[in-house]
């Protein structure tokens, strides 16, 4: 199968745990398989300036959801929920309404946290937001990944098992999306 997947992680700073994990994935996708992963720094929503003459990052960021066959967002939980970079990023994504470029996209969501927890209630918010829209959200087994710091290696995701089971998800969008 030939997929084109954009990786969008929760997480603005360089040593995010959220980005090593999409690291990881990138270099571990099956033949066929690419992802470009895109930071989510984008101005805070103001419907104000969602008009046609919205800042081009805004236009960059929706066209790059476009273009994809598929989304792979990686989260990580703040105060019990998702990170504000992404809610902002969601909330952008989600305009014109009606005409969202995340509306029917395919989208997995992964969580992540250096606790046992894994940012479960993180994952639970992405995934209600997504469904507003709605996103195609990818049901199963939820992909959700505790102590996250034993399993990055040099900035990426380095878990045989975590790689085995998350590229299993993957497969799964591709498959169905
Ligand atoms: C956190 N962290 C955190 N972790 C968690 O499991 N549940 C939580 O509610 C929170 N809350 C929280 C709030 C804020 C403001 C910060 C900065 C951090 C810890 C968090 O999981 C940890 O910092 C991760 O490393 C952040 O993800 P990235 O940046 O590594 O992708």
């Amino acid at each position: 199968v030939r997929a084109k997947l954009l990786g969008l992680p929760g997480s603005l700073r360089r040593n995010s745990n959220s980005l090593a994990i999409l690291r990881g994935l990138q270099d571990a996708l099956p033949a066929g398989a690419s992802m470009d992963i895109r930071d989510l720094r984008l101005p805070l929503y103001d419907q104000d300036i969602d008009t046609p003459d919205a800042p081009a990052e805004v236009h960059a960021f929706r066209q790059a959801i476009a273009d994809a066959d598929g989304v792979v967002i990686v989260t990580p939980e703040y105060n019990y929920g998702m990170p504000g970079v992404l809610k902002n990023a969601l909330d952008w994504a989600s305009r014109p309404y009606g005409k969202s470029a995340l509306i029917g996209k395919p989208v997995l969501v992964i969580s992540n946290s250096p606790a046992f927890t894994g940012g479960v209630r993180a994952h639970q918010q992405v995934n209600d937001t997504l469904l507003a829209l709605p996103a195609k959200l990818l049901g199963g087994p939820q992909v959700v990944i505790g102590g996250v710091g034993d399993k990055i290696k040099d900035g990426k995701l380095a878990d045989e098992a975590v790689l085995k089971f998350t590229l299993g998800a993957i497969d799964r969008m591709i498959t169905t999306g």
